[in-house]
């Protein structure tokens, strides 16, 4: 008898851990004891919120808002970059020597030290028009700054690389170069001096 008390106490608790053990399938969210990261969300990296609660793990930013500190570009060609956009830089020795410094790093390797189009990678990069032509020359500070900000051709665009600024600056430099291929009497002059003291 006793037994089969003993025999009754334990079989029955240990069926019942067996039979309820590994859950069924249940609707129910089952009370979970310290749950811990048992169960998370499956986050979809990259996907974009639908409803703005679950899904994805990188949040989209909300329509018509842009980063700090960037600046949305809207020209759409060179010619109209050049009617709207005017250099925010003075043509001081400080701003051409921070153009020559940018574009020794960013340019000279296919457009040469003169601007001339002979840089060290052509070949066999193809060769680049020259920025001291008499058309080059022509063209206005803005029609340079969207050629260097959306490149042109096989020439790729500057913009990630090559801060705002320092576009403005380039070009300030290139009027230097250009200056230097064609220059004024007064530019003859002063050399000449030079030479003589
Ligand atoms: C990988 C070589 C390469 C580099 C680097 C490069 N360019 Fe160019 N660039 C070219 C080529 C090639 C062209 C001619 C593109 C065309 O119109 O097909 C060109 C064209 C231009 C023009 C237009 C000239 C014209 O007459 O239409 C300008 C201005 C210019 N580059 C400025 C720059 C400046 C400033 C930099 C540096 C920020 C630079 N480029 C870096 C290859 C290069």
């Amino acid at each position: 008898m006793l037994k089969n008390i003993i025999l009754v106490i334990t079989l029955v608790p240990t069926l019942l851990l067996v039979f309820t053990a590994c859950g069924g399938k249940t609707e129910r969210t089952v009370l979970q004891y310290m749950p811990h990261m048992h169960t998370t969300p499956v986050m979809k990296p990259q996907r974009g919120y639908e409803d703005g609660t679950a899904g994805a793990s990188v949040l989209m930013p909300p329509k018509g808002t842009i980063p700090r500190g960037f600046f949305p570009y809207t020209m759409k060609s060179a010619e109209e970059a050049g009617l709207k956009l005017k250099n925010p830089l003075p043509f001081s020795r400080e701003v051409i020597h921070r153009g020559r410094d940018v574009y020794n790093i960013y340019c000279y390797a296919c457009h040469g030290e003169r601007g001339i189009g002979d840089g060290p990678v052509v070949p066999p990069y193809p060769i680049p028009k020259s920025l001291v032509s008499d058309q080059a020359r022509g063209f206005v500070d803005g029609h340079l700054y969207h050629v260097i900000t959306k490149g042109q051709g096989v020439m790729p665009a500057y913009a990630s690389q090559v801060t705002r600024e320092d576009r403005w600056a380039i070009i300030q430099f290139l009027r230097v170069l250009q200056r230097a291929e064609n220059p004024k009497q007064s530019d003859l002059d002063l050399l000449e001096q030079r030479k003589v003291n």
